[in-house]
């Protein structure tokens, strides 16, 4: 078995299988390139956080999907269908999530650098909950209420930024003063203003509920001590506020756990990071309602597969190329954009051979950096093959570009 395979991805017969499907026949029923997901996977990662969380606290145990990873409506709807929440970053996500039936109560609008205009779409949302940001956004939220929405009881949470942040490459850490790169982090509001953010929040008319931290994405088993500090000092935060006579209904601990994107990933360890933070808030006795977590990539990011075509296999000074029919940033942009970012890539047609080369598969941008692996050792491809490019769940199509006017791939549930 590789390392990969999953009950999505698997090989029969030397061949890759996708959803219990052939590639080959998928292909030959949808052409290339295609993105394929996998209901049933989701379902399960999403039954096993639940299966999970409901052992471990008597709270409610809510799972927000954080729906930018993918906003596949069909994903959405099957969610919704076994009881997902939403974290939603952009009025057009919360639209998105409504009209996937989604009701409003079970929303989070996260938003950063938020306009009037996006406040009052969010504020026109009845029983939405609206995350605040920042505390000069509560100014803002202010006036956007006094001048549209005067009786209108809103639900607003902090998003906090406990000066901890953790990620798999500098672009995706969201908390701290600074990621590793030297990047000011502009999320979440500063630990010394959280108390007064939420004294003004209700001054102004707002409905505090919740505080909520996101510290990052694409964590591992290196991270989580790291991640253990900051769950630590939401709770002391949480505690501070409950003395202060903020009866809070929610915490909400964000994402940032995935699935295995290369083989010598050390996984985050996730059953044992929502046992710590269960008995952390159980020990604190802050008669919350319910706990959350956000994740996006740990639900859809294994379920899905992004099959390419091969154009033709092109040699240049030793160079092997497999030339393919798309381009990363129109289908997996992540590895143009994080170096950090591993896609494993497999020949459908021949996942194993005695005789395996090195090659680069390159796409059809105009960019050096369109390529979706570096010599990868694999069977060689032949003209007319069929590559599939991994992990293609999350973050891809949700990122994917229409750069060089190279269209965007169909995608198809399974
Ligand atoms: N909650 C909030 C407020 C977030 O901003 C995010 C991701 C999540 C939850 C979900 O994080 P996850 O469980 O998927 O790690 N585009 C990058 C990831 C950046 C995600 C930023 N926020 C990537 O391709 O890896």
């Amino acid at each position: 078995m590789h390392w990969w395979e999953n009950e999505f991805a698997a090989v029969r017969e030397n061949r890759l299988t996708l959803g219990g499907v052939d590639a080959a026949e998928l292909v030959k029923a949808h052409g290339t390139p295609v993105y394929v997901y996998g209901k049933p996977r989701i379902l399960s990662r999403f039954g096993e956080l639940g299966d999970l969380l409901a052992g471990l606290t008597p709270l409610e145990a809510r799972i927000c999907y954080a729906m930018k990873a993918n906003p596949h409506s069909g994903i959405l709807k099957a969610l919704r269908g076994a009881g997902a929440w939403i974290d939603a970053v952009s009025p057009n996500e919360v639209r998105t999530a409504l009209a996937a039936g989604f009701p409003a109560g079970r929303i989070l609008f996260t938003g950063t650098s938020i306009s009037a205009a996006d406040l009052r779409e969010a504020f026109g949302v009845p029983g939405l909950t609206v995350n605040i940001d920042a505390a000069e956004q509560l100014e803002l939220m202010r006036e956007v209420r006094e001048a549209g929405f005067r009786r209108r009881k809103i639900r607003v949470s902090v998003r906090w930024n406990p000066g901890i942040g953790r990620g798999f490459n500098p672009k995706a850490v969201t908390a701290g003063e600074r990621s590793s790169d030297g990047t000011p982090i502009k999320f979440g509001v500063e630990e010394s203003k959280v108390t007064g953010v939420f004294r003004r929040a209700r001054e102004y008319g707002f409905l505090p509920v919740g505080l909520h931290q996101h510290l990052g994405s694409g964590w591992v088993r290196e991270d989580y001590p790291a991640v253990r500090r900051a769950v630590d000092r939401m709770v002391r935060k949480a505690s501070e506020l409950k003395r202060l006579g903020f009866r809070l209904e929610f915490l909400d601990f964000g994402g940032g756990f995935g699935p295995k994107y290369f083989r010598n990933q050390r996984l985050f360890p996730v059953a044992d990071y929502l046992r710590y933070v269960c008995e952390k808030v159980r020990r604190a006795g802050l008669d919350l309602r319910a706990v959350a977590f956000e994740p996006g990539k740990y639900l859809v990011g294994d379920a899905g597969a992004l099959l390419l075509g091969v154009s033709y296999v092109k040699e240049s000074y030793g160079n092997l190329f497999a030339c393919v029919d798309a381009g990363t940033f129109n289908t997996v942009p992540r590895p143009a954009i994080y170096m950090q970012a591993h896609h494993e890539i497999v020949n459908s047609l021949e996942v194993d051979a005695a005789k395996k080369a090195r090659v680069t598969v390159a796409g059809h941008l105009c960019e050096t950096g369109d390529v979706f692996g570096r010599e990868r050792l694999m069977p060689l491809p032949k003209k007319g093959g069929l590559l599939a490019v991994l992990c293609a769940g999350a973050y891809c199509r949700s990122m994917a570009s229409n750069f060089n006017l190279r269209d965007i791939p169909k995608e198809i549930l399974i």
